[in-house]
């Protein structure tokens, strides 16, 4: 039997790639290899996700796409996963109905089952209609596996399915609890499952034998962790002190964290351990009380002032990130000045900003959708403009300093290899040396740019004195 190979691509968070990288290493394990790209595969998968209508959008395309050339290849196997699978189950399969599986996060665990049985059928399918010399497309054959079946947890992972030599994302915890209005993430990921510590220490320890020095935690709300393991005193703080004994471990990060649960405990933990890397992406969403209250994200603008100074305070060489929504359906022009005000109170390092989009079976879809798009998009790049503003005076304020980065790889210019900080900034330097991806190299920064900085490599005793100073930048 020729070997069977399949092609996945990830339209989703880090959730979802690390996601991706589950599903491959149950592919690999039983005899199915990746092919060199989609028009080679016998298996096309997509891991899709619901966040935005526009991310919804690009899998409709693409799966309309499929859909012309399953025409003339009836054997191929389309397969629908995550969270659109699990938003829309049986209503993807009614209104595509040339998709062979529709598979959501809680049936990971066998998803290689599944895979197999499609491929089986389809085959069929395929002898069948050659035989008859059929024309018509075999509809409604699809299999559903949403909400049920294996957990993806239950994936013994193969450490070695990974994209990066020395970075990997583990998952702590799957879904959310949280009630935020606008949002689908709680109905296509369910209940919040923290996995236990000591499963987590034994991932890790087995990607830092396969060579990783860098782990960044994952979860919904990863500040949250360990609130449904009742009796195990399981929080983020004690699990990254557990985490920070591995000896080869040289970066740990978690995302993404929620305003309100950023513990006195968790801002211990985050100043006394050196190994954990220094940025939080605690999202704000809004700077206006009343936004933030029809949100129902359970915190005040000041209240989420006085836990960054909190932090801050404790470990004054952190840098924050946010998300920020424009848009929100009732949104005022003064809520909206209101947010432009909290991005430059915090002088966040970063932020994604997006354009509130009506999420079916939300309570805020119920809301009017009153806010134009030509103001959303306003907004949307008002906001874009002033972080543009706040990160280029963190970059310049770093020029002819010293920074420590954890080499990812060639940059998109030619002879420049590139690679993040321990603030998750992002770096190139002349270089096109291969082997020092995976490493880490000190860099003397020469030159700030919008969303990077560009320097050049010293000799590694250079960099011992300045690789984790803060970069200071006056907050207004
Ligand atoms: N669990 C994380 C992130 C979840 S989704 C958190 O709570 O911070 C990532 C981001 O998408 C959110 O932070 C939010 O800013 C944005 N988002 C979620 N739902 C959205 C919607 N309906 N429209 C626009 N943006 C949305
Ligand atoms: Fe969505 Fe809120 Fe949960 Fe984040 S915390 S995933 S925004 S419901
Ligand atoms: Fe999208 Fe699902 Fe992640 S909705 S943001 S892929 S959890």
């Amino acid at each position: 039997m020729p070997p069977r190979r399949y092609h996945l691509t990830s339209y989703g968070c880090q959730m979802n790639k690390l996601d991706s990288e589950l599903v491959e290493s149950k592919l690999r394990q039983r005899g199915y290899e990746a092919a060199a790209d989609e028009a080679s595969a016998s298996v096309v998968l997509l891991n899709t996700c619901s966040v935005r209508q526009h991310a919804e959008d690009r899998v409709w395309s693409k799966l309309g796409k499929l859909r012309q050339r399953k025409r003339s290849e009836p054997g191929l196997v389309v397969g629908v996963l995550g969270c659109m699978a699990q938003e829309h189950k049986r209503y993807l399969l009614s209104r595509m109905p040339h998709v062979d599986l529709v598979v959501g996060p809680s049936a990971f665990g066998d998803i290689d089952a599944t895979v197999d049985e499609a491929v089986a059928r389809n085959a069929q399918i395929a002898a069948t209609r050659e035989r008859a010399r059929t024309k018509h497309e075999v509809a409604g054959a699809g299999v559903l596996a949403v909400g049920q079946g294996v957990s993806g947890d239950a994936i013994r992972r193969d450490v070695r399915v990974r994209p990066h030599r020395s970075q990997a994302y583990v998952s702590v915890m799957r879904g959310c609890n949280m009630p935020c209005s606008y949002c689908i993430v709680p109905t296509t990921r369910g209940d919040e499952v923290s996995r236990p510590i000591a499963d987590l220490v034994d991932e890790a320890q087995r990607l830092c034998d396969d060579g990783v020095t860098e782990i960044t935690l994952l979860g919904q709300t990863v500040n949250a962790y360990g609130r449904d393991l009742t009796g195990q005193n399981a929080t983020l703080a004690r699990l990254l002190r557990a985490l920070h004994e591995i000896p080869a471990l040289r970066r740990l990060a978690f995302i993404t964290s929620h305003p309100n649960f950023l513990s006195p405990d968790l801002v211990d933990a985050l100043a006394e351990l050196p190994k954990v890397a220094r940025y939080l992406h605690l999202p704000a969403q809004s700077g206006s009380n009343a936004v933030l209250k029809a949100m129902r994200r359970g915190y005040t603008v000041e209240r989420y002032l006085a836990r960054v100074e909190q932090l801050l305070a404790r470990a004054p060489d952190f840098e924050l990130h946010s998300d920020f929504i424009v848009g929100y359906p009732g949104e005022s022009a003064s809520d909206f000045e209101a947010t432009a005000a909290l991005l430059r109170r915090v002088g966040f390092a970063q932020s994604y900003v997006f354009k509130y989009s009506p999420r079916p079976g939300t309570l805020a879809a119920e809301r009017d959708d009153d806010v134009p798009e030509a103001e959303k998009e306003r907004r949307n790049q008002v906001l874009l403009q002033i972080q543009e503003e706040l990160t280029l005076a963190r970059h310049q304020a770093l020029v002819g300093r010293t920074v420590e980065v954890l080499v990812e790889g060639p940059s998109k210019v030619a002879g420049r290899l590139s690679g993040r900080t321990v603030h998750h900034r992002l770096v190139h330097f002349a270089s096109d040396d291969l082997d020092l991806v995976g490493t880490y190299v000190p860099v003397r920064i020469r030159e700030a740019l919008g969303h990077s900085v560009v320097g050049e490599r010293l000799d590694a005793t250079a960099a011992e004195a300045s690789a984790h100073d803060p970069v200071e930048v006056q907050r207004a």
